[in-house]
Order: C-alpha cells, then structure tokens, then sequence
C-alpha cells in the first residue's frame, strides 16, 4: 500500500517547486497598509497594480462609515449560520433587489464567496443527462464546477468560434439522445488576457442551437457597459444571458458573489445551491458595504470613467515602449514575456525594489509553460504620477530584457 503523501515529497506541484525562491515576492507577498494604489512592501511604498479594486471603492469614506457603524450595531461577524437556517436579513434581500435590478434581471441571489458560487452553481444546474460546453480558458471556479458534473462536457479553444460550433454541434447529438440540454460557459472578460468573451458570436448562434448561457462576469461587474453592468451591456446582448454571475470581490472591493437571471431559475438556485444551503451567509459589514458601493456607482460613472482614463493611458504607454499586452480589450493589463520564472522574478524584485512599482507576476500552469505574465489591475485611484513611475520601470526593464524576450 502507499502512503498519499510519498508523492509530496518527491513534488511540490508546478507552483510549489518555487516556493523555496518565490515565496514573499512573486507569490505570498505581504503588502501592507490601507488597500490603495500606494501600498508597502519590504517596508517601502510602492505603486500597487495587485488589487481588483477596480473601482478604487475599498475604503471610500462613505462605504467605511456603513461598515463602522455596521459593527457598532450588530458586532463583526453578524449574521451566523447558512441563509436558509439562521443567516438571512432583510439587508441580503434588499441588495438582491438591488443588484437584479442594476443587471437588468428578474431576479438575483447574494451568495457567501464567488469561488464557491460558480462551481456550486454548475453542479445545481446540470445532471448526468445534460453537456456542458464551455471555453477552455475558463477561471479555476468554472473548471471545479465542471468537474462535478457527472455527464460530458466538451471545451472549445479559446474565443474560437469555430471550434465553439462544432463542440455545440458534438453536444446536441448527445444531448438528442439522453434528452438533456445543453450548457454554455464564459468568461465575460477573461480575468488573465483581459480578453471579453466573445458573447454576441455565442448568443447569435441561440438561433440555431438550444443552451443556455451562463456567463461569469468578475472582471466585467462595474468595469464594462456605459453604465457599469457588464459586458452583456457592452456587447448588447445582457438580455441573452440566461444566468449572470458576479464576485463582489472586485468592483465592489468586497467579499461574496451573486447570480441573476429569471425569477424561476432563481429561486431554484437558491434552494437547491449546497455551497450555500451547507455554507455560512454573507457576513452584514460585506451586505452593507456592497449596498453602499453600489448605490455610489449607480450615482456616479465618475469611478469607472477615472478606471478607463488610467487603464487606456497605461496600456497606450506600455505599448509605445514596445511590450505586447495580448488582446486585451478591458482594464486587465497582461504585459506577456519570455523567459524563466526566477529570472523574471528577479527583474519583478527589481521593479519593487528600484522604481518602487508593484505588479504581480503569473507563471504556468496559468499561462503556457515558456510565457510569463507581469499583470497589472489599473483602478480609478491611480494618478498620473503612478503610471508614468510605472513606464519608466518597464522601459528600464526592457533594456535588460532586451527585445528579444518580447513575444
Ligand atoms: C473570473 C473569476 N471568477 C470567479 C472568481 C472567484 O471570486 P471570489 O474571489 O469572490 O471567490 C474570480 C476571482 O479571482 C475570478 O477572477
């Protein structure tokens, strides 16, 4: 018999075998400080690109003074247990009202963690007779709910709609015999590349084939549409989207998740969803905060115009200096290089240490083995001064990479 954990210590999986070299800069890194577009790292402010705080509303003064007095009245951990037991307030009905109504749905359910969403979200929608065809980039939650499903699947290439196509077409000739139906998954912006998911091609072919689409939207919520709620409303087609999923960990600088889609779909996810039934509901400070957060989007596109100002202006200079950001088409900036982990690593060590520039650094199995992402987040607190501190590290860091390493 073998032990489980002989093969721990002939490996540590493909991120772990860095930890000896990466662990406190390129991975586990403490930035220290109020969650901002200057944080500290080693003890030294840096220009932070690490943080989904899209919108720059993790501690707008309004949002503070609901979580503070939140706290005062109801303690930090309010409420406790799963929604369906002893965890349910009126303030979690009232965002959800709130937030189906912001994404143009019937309906929304708030939910504990956006992870846990997603996965628990497919497993409750789909049985051995159904397939689910989604793009093989899809977020690490998509793939885990994927796992779950005890019938086929099939992936197409990323954004291809060719190959989305003939997987639909593979699908419908499984799902004619078992009886089932068919489930479609995106990415709204994909978190990595930046790249939208390709949804108006995707819900054009509804004509021609039944599924339903589900479409995650974790970079999109607030980022994306002229007014904020989405990338179904960028690309016009909010309306097609069956369920609408969005972390509120991003534009909304928060924790939890919420899906929306019609008042039936709705209400079965939110009986039936056992990430949930079986998990602790969204603590009060996140509920309320959210509430907050949302109300000053609605109000304002100041935030999101702010966000767009500071991400066109440094994906522009970051491509005059010659880097290749990919297809990105939203705020996520992917800057793609050659080159080895620790080599890389020390040049992203560099930057923190020389320009005082803070920027995460992806390697595989995230991205393709022989490619490293440097992945800077934009939000709408970021100045002038920090982007053209940021250009002036790159360019530093491209004489000492030399052309050469750009793909
Ligand atoms: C595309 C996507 N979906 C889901 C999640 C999970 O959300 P949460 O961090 O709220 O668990 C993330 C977070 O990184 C994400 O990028």
């Amino acid at each position: 018999m073998n032990d489980i954990f002989e093969k721990i210590e002939k490996h540590d999986g493909p991120i772990g075998q860095w930890a000896n070299d990466g662990e406190g800069s390129f991975m586990f890194p403490e930035l220290e400080g109020n969650l901002s577009n200057k944080m500290t790292y080693n003890g030294k402010e840096v220009v932070n690109w690490s943080i989904n705080d899209y919108l720059g509303l993790a501690n707008h003064p309004d949002v503070t003074e609901v979580e503070i007095q939140v706290t005062k009245k109801w303690g930090g951990v309010y409420p406790m247990g799963s929604r369906m037991m002893s965890g349910d307030t009126s303030y979690h009905r009232k965002l959800e009202k709130k937030l189906a109504s912001f994404v143009k749905k019937e309906a929304a359910l708030v939910t504990n963690f956006g992870y846990q969403t997603m996965f628990s979200c497919i497993d409750t929608l789909v049985n051995r007779k159904d397939v689910i065809v989604y793009d093989i980039d899809c977020h690490a939650c998509i793939i885990d709910g994927v796992r779950l499903h005890i019938g086929k699947r099939f992936t197409y290439k990323h954004n291809d709609m060719t190959s989305f196509e003939k997987n639909l077409k593979r699908a419908q000739q499984i799902t004619q015999k078992t009886g089932g139906g068919i489930l479609v998954i995106t990415e709204g912006v994909f978190g990595m590349q930046g790249e939208q998911g390709k949804l108006k091609e995707i819900v054009s072919l509804k004509k021609d084939y039944d599924f339903r689409l589900l479409v995650d939207d974790a970079h999109g919520f607030g980022t994306m549409g002229s007014s904020g709620y989405g990338t179904g409303e960028e690309q016009g087609v909010q309306d097609a989207i069956d369920i609408y999923f969005s972390t509120l960990g991003k534009s909304m600088s928060c924790v939890g998740g919420f899906l929306a889609g019609k008042k039936e779909v709705i209400k079965y996810l939110k009986y039936n969803m056992r990430s949930q039934i079986f998990g602790r509901s969204l603590g009060l400070i996140s509920v309320k905060g959210t509430l907050k957060r949302l109300e000053i989007i609605q109000n304002s596109t100041e935030y999101k115009d702010r966000l767009w100002k500071n991400a066109r202006m440094l994906q522009s200079g970051l491509k005059k200096i010659g880097f290749n950001l990919g297809k990105t088409n939203s705020c996520v900036t992917p800057v793609y290089i050659k080159g080895d982990p620790l080599y890389t690593s020390r040049l992203v060590q560099e930057m923190r240490k020389e320009h005082h520039v803070f920027c995460s650094m992806v390697i595989y199995p995230v991205v393709p083995k022989d490619i490293i992402l440097l992945r800077l987040i934009p939000t709408a607190n970021h100045t002038i001064k920090d982007i053209e501190q940021t250009l002036n590290a790159f360019s530093d860091i491209k004489n000492k990479i030399g052309c050469k390493l750009l793909v």
